[in-house]
């Protein structure tokens, strides 16, 4: 059986944190609140249409290459942050496994029940693997728990999906820094990075023609209307992405159709005709920018394994002292 540990993460502070948003020229929310259980569900969807290839990519590329990829790790813990239903570590423990390289499994996440489901199914999957999952914030930890799968100094970090890309990049550098912190010593990284491509090929990706991208920012307004006693009127914002070259990102906004006032936690929010409210933004990192940002956080590249077309990288890496 797998086992759980909640550390009992401090839940947001949602209602300050909008009120910072929507303070900001331009207003824009964190990332993270366009999850809420529909939320979840509709990127779920965004991850199974034809124009959003980051998903089947990654997926592929881990099973093509994961007898490679576990002789690069080798031995030691594979720690996932952000597991959420761990979808994608299932190759890379197999490869372990027939390398005999006896790998152990710990999947963080914020959400007790995603964990749960998701180390039970992984468990059947792979009986022998012991399976760990840490309800926790990864981003407020000093380190890891005490815990026998966790007894040694260097582990091996997981961070799929390119979910690097919604961070800025003083975010992104605080966050690589935290996973060298939290995987000690010694840890490596493999992290997966989507790479930039033409512009009509990225626009397209997050502007679905089925519409989930479009109904996954809106879900957004749904959240706010219900749980911060929002009046936003959904029909009168217009959900747009576009690839801004200089910042080398998408950014997904909902753009307000006439000039309006809004009221969500507890403020009167003034919107003229045409602006904009960012609901995330996506970075995308060709190999060398990556390993730029990654060595400012003291990693240093170890090996890459790209799909054909050169559309996403998956990168290992190594702390830059380390001379394995
Ligand atoms: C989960 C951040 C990797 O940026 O591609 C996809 C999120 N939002 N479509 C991405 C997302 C809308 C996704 N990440």
């Amino acid at each position: 059986m797998s086992e759980l540990l909640d550390l009992h993460p401090a839940p947001a502070d949602v209602h300050r944190l909008v009120i910072e948003g929507l303070s900001r020229t331009p207003k824009q929310l964190p990332a993270w609140f366009l999850y809420d259980a529909e939320g979840s569900r509709l990127f779920d969807r965004i991850c199974e249409q034809p124009e959003y290839s980051l998903t089947v990519t990654e997926t592929a590329l881990l099973e093509r290459q994961a007898a490679a990829i576990a002789t690069a790790l080798g031995r030691g813990t594979l720690v996932e942050f952000g597991a959420g239903s761990a979808r994608k570590v299932s190759p890379l423990l197999a490869a372990l496994e027939c390398a005999g390289l006896e790998p152990a499994y710990v999947a963080l996440d914020i959400s007790a029940e995603h964990l749960s489901a998701a180390c039970g199914r992984l468990q059947q999957r792979h009986p022998t693997v012991p399976i760990l999952g840490i309800c926790c914030d990864y981003s407020e930890l000093d380190a890891l728990p005490d815990h026998p799968l966790l007894s040694g100094t260097a582990h091996l970090g997981f961070f799929p999906g390119s979910s690097l890309g919604n961070f800025t990049m003083i975010e992104a550098e605080r966050l690589l820094t935290q996973f060298r912190r939290l995987l000690g010593p010694g840890g490596k990284l493999l992290i997966g990075i989507d790479q930039p491509k033409p512009v009509q090929r990225l626009e397209a990706a997050y502007n679905d023609a089925a519409g989930f991208s479009a109904a996954f920012a809106h879900n957004l307004l749904t959240r706010l209307n219900r749980d911060l006693a929002g009046t936003f009127e959904l029909e009168r914002f217009r959900y747009e992405a576009r690839w801004i070259a200089e910042a080398s990102h998408i950014e997904m906004a909902l753009v307000a159709d006439q000039a309006q006032t809004v009221h969500v936690a507890g403020h009167d929010w003034r919107f003229g005709a045409g602006e904009r409210l960012i609901t995330e933004t996506s970075a995308k990192y060709g190999p060398d920018d990556f390993l730029a940002l990654a060595a400012k956080a003291g990693w240093r590249g170890a090996g890459r394994w790209s799909d054909p077309a050169e559309d996403l990288s998956l990168h290992l890496l190594v702390q830059a002292d380390s001379d394995a």
